[in-house]
């Protein structure tokens, strides 16, 4: 079947050749350009007029570049100071043009261009520059925010939270090998840039809901797309499979291609759980992009992807041991492959046809491929990879026939502005401040030493190179916002991860303290009635509870207001019970009639209504004397945390009174919050206020913690009401689908799953917007966050 699909049509196979031919033509002109060294007269002359601009002898910039060394960590203090320096709009400009150039093939001397240019420059600059407030952070936890925020302006929540939710699976789901951070972030970049090649394709005029359902739409065309990178690339690169393995998986890759159909796994692939995941992902975007598209958008889209995967392949296929690979052979498949990788985001969004722009994204391809591999040059040639600048290294003593790839990328640099771009000085400006960035930060890297052993190798014309060096070490204002996002991006995934992990063991750790000092003793029972009430508060304590509370309070006391963890551990546990007693009632047959809590049968099945109904008052009151056993606080603080908290606990009671109340009504979203701050919020916040009633912080920064405790607690109780409707029971330790059974008023029942998950972000986003507020020491409250919107248990 296979063997017959791969001989089905040879018509991909011409289209791939026609292709290459193009890519043949453009290299044999670029040769022949370097060959007849015309670039180096050009670029000569392009650097004089560009040096202008960029070498001073006094630059203010290069005092502070070279003093402060301006890394990520302070991006906000560069951004602000180029601001005041009258700096921000130049640095923007460039920045901004350049991608337009990059991502969505514009020619920067079109006046249509300029105009969207200056458009966006005015945009970027009031999103940078309303970011002062936390220009002290070194880390911005609050960016989600701003993206949801962003989806909710443009309508277009659900598509987010779909791609989000997505995001998160994917990272739980590949192998470390494939590096789940690098994955998210690369996935993120590529719908970002399908997003933006879709805004700038938008008429000014379109209506909001056009223009929210493509945005839509390109969210997930980013996404169905995006995904076969890690999902092809990443595993052809890996080794995850074997070599046969691979060659399979590469033929259905291939079939797919060529007949627009997606054959089924076979063979050892099927027996992978992950490439069964992988599998049935990269059909699912398959078939979302085949649905998105008329007949001849899909394609342009399959042909651009065939073109794409087979020049990979090609690369893919090369062996740094082989000797004989042609210039030809090096060159004309990375032409392919970083033109048609462009051309798949333009088919992708259906871009109208532009014959123009077609051919500036072709030639301007291999520009950055060959920045790219001058970057990496180092790493690919510990991992053996077959690039222009790994060839050449390991191969130039033997063969002066190989083209010198640093000539070869400037040739391709002097083509562009001079017989693409039409020498204009916007490009000029552009590239050549990209092309010398690259070289410095390359040089930053890997350090002068190593630089100049690269270059003593690459120079190809000492005059041009003396200038070279010249402007890579005076130059300045050759720095990029693109590249600055970026290294911050990087170092906050990294430092996020990091966090992360802390965040769990910790989580871990307390969680065990809390456990073993939950259990009640029998000593002070004299009689048989009571010991089995003890017993029966015991047997709900010990179920797998998840300790929420009590943890939110001991990192609160502990970590931010400095308390000894042994004094207030009465605090902890109290806090423990009286949640555990809300739901021995929350689950009686009057109430919800649970039959499952913490995984295990409800304390009234397992002995009876009454017990149970006696064992939550027991626990009510056990919490009311722990608290009373605080010692080495003020004794004015203790008893206004125990007045708080039986207020608290009257509030629950009400809250789970407006519940039951509320059975089969249909509440306004309103009406449902309300309800949601008292029967759950509550908790929360008794959690965060009871240590801050103890160290005594002042009314604003309680007021504070009640607003995030507020907005926390909702999006908990949404997330539970989302949970019974799609989780697992035994991940939640309940019985799941009980809310519709009883009729309750839920977000879900109110909004549907989709309206709740948009509840849930909104709510989110408020309960870290009262976060940034608060100045803790600590990212450990929004970590617990990141929890409750995304936990399934
Ligand atoms: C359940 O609370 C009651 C709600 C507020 C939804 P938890 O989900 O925190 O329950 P345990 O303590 O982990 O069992
Ligand atoms: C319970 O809400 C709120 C309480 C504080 C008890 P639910 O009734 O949705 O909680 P579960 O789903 O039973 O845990
Ligand atoms: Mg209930
Ligand atoms: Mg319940
Ligand atoms: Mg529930």
């Amino acid at each position: 079947m296979r063997k017959e699909a791969e001989t089905i049509s040879n018509l991909k196979d011409l289209r791939y050749e026609t292709n290459e031919e193009k890519a043949r033509a453009y290299f044999i002109n670029l040769s022949t350009h370097l060959e007849k060294k015309q670039h180096i007269f050009t670029l000569k002359k392009d650097f004089n007029i560009w040096k202008k601009k960029h070498i001073n002898q006094f630059s203010l910039v290069s005092i502070y570049l070279n003093k402060k060394n301006v890394n990520s960590t302070d991006y906000q203090h560069y951004i602000q100071w180029l601001d005041k320096k009258g700096k921000l709009n130049e640095y923007l400009d460039r920045s901004i043009s350049y991608i337009y150039m990059r991502d969505i093939g514009r020619a920067l001397y079109k006046s249509e261009t300029k105009k969207k240019v200056h458009h966006s420059i005015k945009n970027m600059r009031k999103t940078l520059l309303s970011d002062r407030e936390d220009v002290n952070s070194s880390f911005n936890p609050f960016r989600m925010v701003e993206t949801y925020r962003w989806a909710q302006k443009e309508g277009v929540e659900e598509s987010l939270i779909w791609v989000l939710e997505k995001l998160q699976e994917i990272t739980a789901t590949i192998p470390e090998e494939l590096d789940p951070t690098e994955t998210r972030r690369k996935l993120t970049k590529i719908i970002g840039g399908v997003v933006i090649q879709e805004l700038d394709e938008m008429e000014a005029n379109i209506s909001s809901e056009d223009r929210a359902s493509r945005l839509s739409r390109a969210i997930r065309l980013g996404f169905a797309y995006g995904i076969t990178y890690p999902f092809i690339d990443d595993i052809l690169d890996s080794s995850l499979l074997t070599d046969e393995e691979k060659k399979d998986y590469a033929s259905i890759i291939r079939i797919t291609l060529r007949t627009g159909v997606v054959p089924e796994l076979t063979g050892w692939l099927q027996t992978y759980p992950f490439m069964r995941y992988v599998h049935s992902e990269l059909r699912g975007a398959f078939e979302y992009i085949r649905t998105q598209h008329s007949a001849t958008a899909w394609e342009s889209f399959l042909e651009q992807s065939f073109v794409f995967f087979q020049s990979q392949e090609e690369d893919r296929d090369k062996n740094l041991a082989i000797k004989t690979y042609s210039n030809e052979d090096l060159y004309v498949p990375i032409i392919l492959k970083s033109a048609s990788s462009r051309l798949i985001v333009r088919s992708l969004v259906e871009a109208p046809e532009n014959q123009q722009i077609s051919e500036q994204t072709f030639y301007y391809g291999i520009y950055n491929q060959l920045a790219d591999d001058f970057a990496d040059m180092f790493t690919d040639m510990e991992e053996g990879s077959v690039t222009p600048y790994t060839y050449y290294i390991r191969y130039h003593k033997q063969r002066d026939d190989l083209i010198n790839p640093f000539e070869m990328y400037w040739t391709v640099i002097s083509y562009l502005l001079h017989h693409v771009y039409r020498s204009d000085d916007k490009t000029r400006e552009v590239i050549l401040s990209r092309a010398i960035n690259g070289l410095k930060r390359f040089k930053k890297k890997w350090g002068k030493e190593k630089y100049d052993e690269v270059m003593e190798l690459l120079a190809f014309d000492s005059k041009l190179n003396q200038i070279i060096q010249r402007m890579v070490k005076k130059a300045t204002e050759v720095e990029f916002l693109d590249k600055l996002l970026r290294d911050h991006v990087i170092d906050d995934l990294k430092k996020e991860q990091k966090e992360v992990n802390t965040f769990k063991d910790s989580v871990k750790d307390i969680r065990n303290q809390i456990n073993n000092i939950l259990p009640l003793l029998r000593s002070d029972a004299p009689s048989l009635f009571l010991d089995s009430i003890t017993e029966a508060a015991n047997y709900s304590l010990q179920g797998g509870g998840k300790r929420l509370r009590p943890i939110m309070t001991w990192v609160m006391a502990v970590k931010e207001y400095k308390m000894d963890p042994i004094t207030i551990e009465p605090l902890l546990k109290s806090l423990e019970y009286m949640h555990t007693a809300s739901l021995i009632y929350d689950d009686l047959p009057a109430q919800d009639n649970a039959s499952i809590r913490r995984g295990r049968s409800t304390l009234h099945e397992v002995y009876n209504v009454a017990t149970a109904e006696l064992t939550g008052i027991f626990l009510t009151q056990k919490a009311v004397s722990s608290q009373a056993k605080l010692r080495g606080y003020d004794s004015d603080s203790v008893l206004e945390l125990i007045y708080y908290s039986s207020k608290a606990a009257a509030e629950m009671c009400k809250g789970q009174a407006m519940d039951l109340d509320s059975r089969g009504k249909l509440l306004t979203v309103d009406e449902l919050s309300e309800m949601c701050f008292y029967k759950t919020g509550i908790g929360f916040e008794a959690s965060l206020i009871m240590p801050a009633i103890l160290a005594g912080v002042n009314e604003a920064e309680k007021e504070s913690l009640k607003r995030f405790a507020k907005h926390a607690g909702i999006a908990f109780q949404i997330k539970d009401d989302i949970l019974d409707v799609e989780g697992q029971s035994k991940q939640i330790g309940k019985n799941t689908k009980q809310d519709m059974l009883h009729h309750n008023a839920t977000f879900v029942s109110v909004l549907g799953v989709n309206g709740a998950k948009k509840a849930l972000w909104d709510h989110y986003c408020n309960a870290l917007e009262a976060l940034q507020g608060l100045k803790l020491n600590s990212s450990f409250l929004k970590y617990l966050l990141d929890y409750v919107i995304n936990r399934t248990n």
